[in-house]
């Protein structure tokens, strides 16, 4: 789908790192860009950028602000679900249920929250992308990672997507799909627990991750830079993005580990 001035674009998670950068790529290719966030952005990027408060856990405010959108621009083009977070590290049998509970729920139903109130847009129209943020991690899980709780929010992702790439080819098959898969990225993320709501409780660290965790070859990238990745993707239709140069062959050692047992 070719990204132009007049379309109407989404994005949750848009006040910080990788979804800030998405909506400042959109709005300067002339797109109407909504940034949709549980917290105020320090500044909107220049351009047709508004601000809207979305908590993704939350099912009705989800379909409020589809229904927002829609009522008042007439259309939506593009939609990224890319909200997320990430609780420390710990081995999984440690992590607090309310660890498990969080993660999923923002990372996991906030997906699903955003593509029931959003999909049946596009299908209508028949036109339009889906972007959603899952990680290396939803392809393959690194060692010493330390996270299942997050990994395991990831990888629900990428089978979201694929589910549903299958099902928009029955009915709206122009419809695009992209699963962005990032490495490291230079963002907020680790700082995730300042948007944790007081009824999910406090985390509690466990065993830390070994010293090598992130030496697997992966290069650590700006935020612009997935930005980047995703418009080209947008731009050729493609479903998998990897925006950090290293990861593949992470990705490819899963695929051949599973091969090499059938
Ligand atoms: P970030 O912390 O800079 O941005 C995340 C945004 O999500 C924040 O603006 C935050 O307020 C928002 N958010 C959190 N809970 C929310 C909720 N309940 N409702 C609405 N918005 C909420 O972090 P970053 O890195 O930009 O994260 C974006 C996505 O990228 C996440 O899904 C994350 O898991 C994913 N990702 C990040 C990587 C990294 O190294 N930074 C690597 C791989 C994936």
């Amino acid at each position: 789908m070719d990204l132009s001035p007049g379309q109407v674009a989404v994005v949750t998670g848009g006040a910080s790192g990788i979804g800030l950068a998405l909506v400042t790529a959109f709005a300067r290719r002339g797109l109407t860009v909504v940034a949709a966030d549980v917290e105020r952005p320090d500044r909107l990027p220049p351009g047709d950028v508004v601000y809207r408060p979305l908590d993704v856990r939350v099912d009705a405010e989800v379909g409020a602000l589809a229904g927002w959108v829609v009522a008042g621009y007439g259309r939506v083009d593009v939609v990224c679900a890319n909200a997320g977070v990430v609780t420390p590290p710990a081995l999984l049998w440690e992590q607090p249920a309310a660890d498990w509970l969080w993660t999923t729920e923002v990372n996991l139903f906030g997906v699903v929250n955003t593509l029931r109130a959003f999909v049946p847009h596009l299908v209508a129209a028949d036109r339009g992308h889906v972007v959603c943020t899952s990680s290396i991690v939803g392809l393959a899980p690194f060692p010493g990672g330390r996270n299942g709780a997050y990994a395991a929010s990831k990888t629900a992702i990428v089978a979201l997507c694929e589910v549903l790439r299958e099902e928009l080819d029955e009915v709206a098959p122009a419809v695009g799909v992209t699963v962005v898969c990032p490495g490291p990225v230079a963002t907020r993320i680790r700082d995730a627990a300042r948007n944790r709501p007081a009824d999910r409780g406090e985390s509690r660290p466990g065993t830390p991750p070994p010293p090598t965790v992130f030496d697997h070859g992966m290069s650590k990238v700006e935020p612009d830079e997935v930005a980047r990745h995703v418009c080209a993707a947008i731009a050729a239709g493609r479903m998998y993005v990897l925006p950090n140069a290293g990861t593949a062959p992470h990705a490819r050692a899963r695929v051949e580990r599973l091969l090499g047992e059938l």
